[in-house]
């Protein structure tokens, strides 16, 4: 397949204004981690008291988190492998019978290895490294893969969800790049690569969770996610997964062999050889 430079088609992301430390003893991380970002960092104050136009990367004890600024703005957005809906999910979610797991094809003691292309909060590589799958993460925003590693970080600390995040390795990639590079380099392929890019964001806005609109607005809308559709299928894994908006038309307007309704969207499957013959990389 010839390459597209698909990365001229610059992503619609933007950044937080600057890193602002919790309090005094934060104020090393906080520098450090600004200059690694070359962001500002700001002095020690409360978030509230910053205009509430401004989101800033919080250096905060439980946490890096993006947070907004002004006094009415929703809590912080970070990653928490640990405690809160991922926990809950991790006790009670369903296991193997939840729709994410049939779409990716975990079966019994089957548990196909996953190049997660579009990493984000890593919510659905959690999900997926919990039920036992090796998961691959590719993320391309440098707040977000902060938000990731210091999510996974944190994890390692926790003696029952260290052993699922030592399934989860990340890497900061172009999805696009990564594969086509991989495949032409004649790398053998993930079993299956798993798709979420953000859908642009037409929803209404009472939909989208008020603390979800702030990493929106850092990722913006992945205006290159029909192009990974085509890079993926090429490097020919036994399938390719794509999480979609309910109503949401197909990625590239490719048909699936098959979607899976889930509670909060669906999963479409490009289906290209069977699990169980494929041999591992
Ligand atoms: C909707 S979020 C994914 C959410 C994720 N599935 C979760 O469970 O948290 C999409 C993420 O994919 C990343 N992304 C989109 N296109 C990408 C690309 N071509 N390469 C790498 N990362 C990409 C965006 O920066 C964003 O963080």
């Amino acid at each position: 397949m010839p390459y597209s430079p698909v990365n001229s088609l610059q992503p619609d992301w933007s950044f937080p204004a600057a890193v602002l430390p919790y309090s005094a003893e934060w104020v090393e991380q906080a520098e450090a981690l600004a200059a690694q970002l070359q962001l500002p960092c700001l002095p020690v104050q409360t978030p509230d008291q910053l205009e509430a136009s401004q989101q800033v990367l919080w250096v905060h004890p439980q946490g890096l988190a993006i947070q907004q600024g002004g006094r009415k703005a929703p809590g912080p957005v970070r990653v928490d492998f640990v405690e809160g809906a991922l926990a809950h999910r991790r006790l009670y979610g369903g296991g193997a019978g939840q729709q994410i797991a049939k779409a990716i094809g975990v079966k019994g003691q089957r548990c196909p290895q996953v190049l997660d292309a579009t990493a984000g909060l890593g919510r659905d590589a959690f999900v997926l490294a919990a039920l036992g799958c090796q998961v691959q993460m590719l993320e391309r925003h440098p707040v977000v893969l902060a938000l990731l590693q210091d999510g996974l970080q944190r994890a390692q600390q926790d003696p029952e969800v260290a052993p699922i995040t030592a399934r989860m390795q990340l890497l900061q990639a172009h999805a696009y790049d990564y594969m086509h590079t991989q495949a032409q380099q004649g790398a053998p392929a993930p079993q299956v690569i798993y798709l979420d890019p953000m859908f642009p964001h037409t929803e209404k806005s009472a939909e989208v969770k008020k603390d979800m609109k702030a990493f929106r607005t850092l990722v913006g809308a992945d205006r290159d996610a029909d192009a990974l559709l085509a890079v993926a299928l090429a490097w020919q894994p036994c399938r390719v997964v794509v999480k979609r908006p309910r109503k949401a038309p197909c990625l590239a307007g490719q048909p699936p062999s098959l979607s899976l309704e889930g509670k909060s969207g669906r999963f479409d499957v490009y289906a290209l050889r069977s699990l169980d013959s494929a041999e591992l990389p």
